[in-house]
């Protein structure tokens, strides 16, 4: 199945090269400041009829697979799905195998003509991430993880960066663009923990950020309000690279809330420290 996962992820990345930086893409916005273009579609289809022509018998949710603007987590996600698409109405049960999918992470790039896009695919049964895969076409960096085997990087085994503390770090972030209202506490988290790192980067591909900490390019990543095809895969890699993966008050409900922080154990730690004061409003 792994093997499905870089296949379609593969294919997708070809469609996006095919089409990056061409002139004539349909841009609409699903809601304010949330992008779709023909090609996420055009990648989703792809990979979903990859994956289903492999599997027919598993589920697929899809980031363009319909409206699921409401969708807050897998769960909600899945039954939005299910009434959606009658082939999915099956009850969750045992064995249940589900491909989260964003076909395109980092559409604004994309559509800017930034060459730092991803393609992200997960696998997950009965709840539980088994398989993960990040490509980025643009570099030809394909980023894999399997649950308990590891995470590698074009098959160099991945392993995330061990700092002591905040201290010369450098994270990644992103400003929570679509929840305007999360602006006042998201600052005052950005800017304690800033103080205390080297720097900050907002690269516009979450999945991305995430495979970037699993490869130890980054020492940290937070983010609020992300959905779960930004992180699924993502989330995996830095657990399978020795990671730690909290949302902002260091429990474990980032694919409830979409709010994450990640990186090594001990900067984790302080970033948590710095973020809870303000959790609660989040
Ligand atoms: C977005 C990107 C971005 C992150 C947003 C995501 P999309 O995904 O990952 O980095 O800050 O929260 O929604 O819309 O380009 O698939
Ligand atoms: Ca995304
Ligand atoms: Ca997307």
């Amino acid at each position: 199945m792994l093997n499905t996962a870089v296949r379609a992820a593969q294919l997708a990345g070809k469609i996006i090269l095919r089409n990056f930086e061409q002139n004539n893409l349909t841009v609409e916005e699903k809601q304010k400041n949330d992008l779709v273009t023909n090609v996420d579609r055009e990648c989703e289809q792809a990979i979903r009829d990859f994956i289903l022509s492999k599997y027919p018998e598993h589920k697929f949710l899809g980031e363009e697979g319909g409206n699921q603007q409401s969708v807050r987590n897998t769960d909600d996600a899945l039954e939005s799905e299910r009434k959606q698409n009658k082939r999915h109405n099956a009850p969750r049960s045992n064995g249940e195998h589900v491909w989260i999918v964003d076909p395109i992470d980092g559409t604004t790039n994309f559509v800017k003509g930034i060459p730092h896009i991803a393609v992200s695919i997960a696998l997950q049964i009965n709840g539980r991430t088994e398989l993960g895969v990040i490509y980025d076409p643009v570099r030809d960096e394909l980023f894999k993880a399997l649950r308990g085997q590891g995470c590698e990087l074009n098959s160099r085994r991945l392993r995330v960066a061990e700092n002591s503390s905040l201290d010369g770090t450098v994270l990644a972030t992103a400003f929570p663009h679509r929840k305007r209202e999360l602006v006042t506490s998201y600052t005052r988290i950005l800017m304690r923990i800033f103080n205390e790192c080297a720097d900050i980067r907002r690269a516009g591909t979450a999945s991305l950020d995430l495979a970037y900490v699993a490869a130890g390019r980054l020492d940290g990543y937070f983010e609020l309000g992300l959905k779960p095809w930004d992180i699924v895969a993502g989330e995996l890699m830095v657990r399978e690279a020795g990671g730690i993966v909290t949302d902002f008050e260091g429990d474990n409900n980032y694919f409830e809330s979409g709010n994450i922080i990640c990186g090594g154990a001990k900067v984790v730690r302080q970033m948590v420290s710095l973020a809870r004061e303000d959790a609660k409003s989040l």
